[in-house]
């Protein structure tokens, strides 16, 4: 996994954001694979419960008209219908209450959340391979972790350059961050829920 050497006030937004959740990224992978995702059906079908419950808690921001005109192509982005077909693939219906989703207070810590959601695709790659294993696919059962048509890291990349683009004001960056670091941090607790 790439270093970042520089100071995070020299950091473009982009790595100010991979820089300030890099320890909260690594947590949430960990727990991930000690929770075992591929080892079988059962184990797989809690894991797209998860999946399930932060895609519907980011979905709102993907039809959002400010979110969208700052991130041109945004509309076309969620993950939720894939992951609901996921679902259904495995027999499940995409059942889940509203005290499960987060509540996020503003666009600016959207923008954290949707640098969670976006960035969990480049990750996404390794876990798709491990699917193969329990014979799921892009067709069946692991629509979501499929990458996106243009490749996952051109994708990527597009993404990033948009954060980059938006020329916030220090305290809303800070504000970005507080959102991305409350989006894994959501991703966890929700995680440890589903294991009780
Ligand atoms: C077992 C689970 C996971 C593994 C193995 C994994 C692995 C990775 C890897 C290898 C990268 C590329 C890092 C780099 O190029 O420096 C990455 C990036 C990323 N992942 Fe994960 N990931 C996992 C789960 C997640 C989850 C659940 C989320 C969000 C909820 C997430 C969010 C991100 C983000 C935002 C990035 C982009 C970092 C950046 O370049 O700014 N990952 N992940």
């Amino acid at each position: 996994m790439e270093t970042i050497q520089e100071k995070p006030e020299t950091l473009t937004f982009a790595k100010r954001l991979k820089f300030s959740t890099r320890t909260n990224h690594d947590s949430v992978d960990q727990l991930v694979m000690q929770s075992a995702p591929f080892l079988n059906n059962i184990n797989y079908a809690k894991f797209l419960r998860l999946q399930h419950i932060f895609h519907l808690s980011v979905a709102p921001f993907y039809q959002n008209d400010v979110l969208q005109e700052w991130f041109p192509g945004l509309a076309d982005l969620p993950r939720l219908s894939a992951v609901e077909s996921d679902l259904k693939d495995l027999g499940l219906e995409p059942n889940v209450s509203s005290y499960q989703l987060a509540t996020v207070p503003n666009l600016f810590q959207a923008i954290g959340w949707l640098y969670c959601a976006e960035g969990s695709n480049i990750g996404a790659a390794f876990l798709y391979k491990e699917t193969q294993k329990l014979n799921f696919d892009a067709e069946h059962g692991a629509k979501h972790l499929a990458a996106h048509p243009e490749g996952r890291a051109p994708h990527w990349r597009k993404f990033v350059a948009q954060l980059d683009a938006l020329n916030l004001t220090e305290e809303q960056e800070s504000e970005a961050v507080k959102g991305a670091t409350e989006a894994f941090a959501f991703y966890k607790k929700t995680l440890i829920s589903l294991e009780d």
